[in-house]
């Protein structure tokens, strides 16, 4: 049976909610591998809107969801939002929702840190979520994380305690930043344990045994490749690995049940936070994708920068994330501008370059190079076929399935779950 990946292609926000959404009616199970509750989704369903920031989408159709082991989990994030869906009227419990024994926990000392540091960088900021995922990535690799499993072991619980204090208070204390006392954290972890051990388990057996039990898993990333830790624009990245790669080991599962893997990329490009950004609109049109796009952070509430769609960054994004098909999102956005710009490739220090490359100060001073489009006049909004979209929107996407090199498998033309046109269905065997 197949399985499906979907990721981001850009530097997030491309509206995987609602793709994630429309999969997972066709899924039995939907997993989150990386990234933690820097990531928001939102999800248009009938007349309910939910954000959702650390819950699979899945559980919106009341499908399994499974947080992985590669996701970061912040406990009372975590509560928080499972009283908050539950106000909207959806079922959530340990039914429904299981969290792997060895995720990463998010701890209080972990977004004071991130806030910390980020205001000591002044304005070489990386422009983070501020919800602790870096420090609890590093904790991760560093070996000194506190995971779900150790809730159950107050023993464990108190001795790791020990040096993650060791090691945050004397940063804290060096940025001048209050510090925290074991006690307060040590009874917080006691408490919060009875509330989320119901909910983990070993995420890797039960995968394997949906899997051989023929179910469709769809695994569902955050972030974006051009986010990736190690593909993305570093250092103004996340602190995980976004790509389809890490569906497997974020999960328990091996390479070869991840499946179709399918990147969602927007008709034009935003993103937010600092960093490189090629193809950035600072004149009317940018602002004006902005507010027809309704360009604000799910998480932050912070206004996302705008530009034209760079078809040679997602082109990097389909190949180092194992792209097979795209899903095109927000087409309707560009409805009525008189010419578009599609970016092929970049101008860095009078070099031509098909690719962005890797050293910050390049990244910084690439200049897009772009091949000119006339727009259309007619609408795109809610169109459910080709034969519904103008014929000049359709070469506009034709086009960027040249430049990218994949295919487009899916078209989604307003934030409605019906307004897709599907080219393939990403579960078709
Ligand atoms: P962090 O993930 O909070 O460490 O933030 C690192 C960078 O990733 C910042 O530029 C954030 O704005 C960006 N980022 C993190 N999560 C998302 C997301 O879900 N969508 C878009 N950008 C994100």
């Amino acid at each position: 049976m197949a399985n499906v990946a979907v990721i981001g292609a850009q530097w997030g926000d491309e509206g995987k909610g609602k793709v994630v959404d429309w999969l997972a009616s066709r899924a039995d199970v939907v997993v989150r591998f990386q990234g933690g509750h820097n990531a928001g989704h939102t999800l248009v369903v009938g007349n309910q809107t939910y954000k959702l920031s650390l819950l699979p989408s899945g559980l919106v159709r009341g499908k399994l969801c499974v947080i992985g082991n590669g996701v970061v989990v912040d406990p009372d994030a975590l509560l928080a939002e499972i009283e908050r869906v539950r106000g909207q009227g959806l079922s959530v419990g340990p039914d429904v929702l299981r969290v792997a024994e060895n995720a990463v926990l998010i701890l209080p000392v972990h977004p004071a840190l991130d806030k910390a540091r980020e205001e000591a960088r002044g304005d070489k900021k990386i422009g983070t979520t501020g919800r602790g995922i870096g420090p609890a990535y590093e904790d991760k690799v560093a070996r000194r994380a506190i995971r779900v499993a150790d809730l159950a072991e107050p023993e464990t619980l108190s001795a790791k305690l020990d040096e993650t204090l060791l090691h945050y208070n004397t940063l804290l204390r060096g940025l001048g930043v209050a510090e925290f006392g074991k006690e307060e954290l040590l009874n917080k972890l006691l408490a919060l344990a009875p509330k989320i051990l119901p909910y983990a388990e070993p995420a890797w057996e039960r995968l394997d045994e949906l899997r051989r039990g023929g179910k469709r898993i769809l695994f569902e990333g955050a972030q974006a490749v051009m986010l990736d830790v190690d593909h993305g624009t570093y250092p103004f990245v996340t602190s995980s690995n976004t790509v389809a790669a890490t569906a497997s080991a974020g999960s328990g599962v091996g390479p070869g049940a991840v499946g179709f893997v399918l990147g969602i990329a927007k008709a034009y490009t935003t993103r937010v936070g600092s960093g490189p950004f090629p193809t950035e609109l600072h004149d009317e049109i940018g602002k004006h994708l902005g507010e027809r796009g309704r360009e604000f952070g799910v998480v932050t509430g912070r206004p996302r920068r705008c530009g034209w769609f760079d078809a040679a960054l997602v082109r990097q994004a389909v190949k180092v994330g194992g792209v097979q098909g795209l899903a095109l999102t927000k087409l309707d956005i560009l409805d009525g501008l008189p010419e578009l710009k599609i970016c092929t490739g970049y101008r860095i220090n009078g070099k031509h370059y098909k690719h962005l490359p890797a050293a910050p100060g390049a990244q910084a001073a690439a200049v897009p190079e772009y091949e000119v489009m006339e727009g259309w006049s007619g609408s795109s909004h809610g169109a459910r076929s080709w034969a519904d979209l103008p014929a000049q929107a359709v070469k506009y996407v034709r086009r960027i399935e040249e430049l990218v090199e994949a295919p487009v498998t899916l078209l989604s033309t307003s934030p409605e779950r019906d307004d897709t046109i599907m080219v393939r269905d990403p579960f078709a065997d």
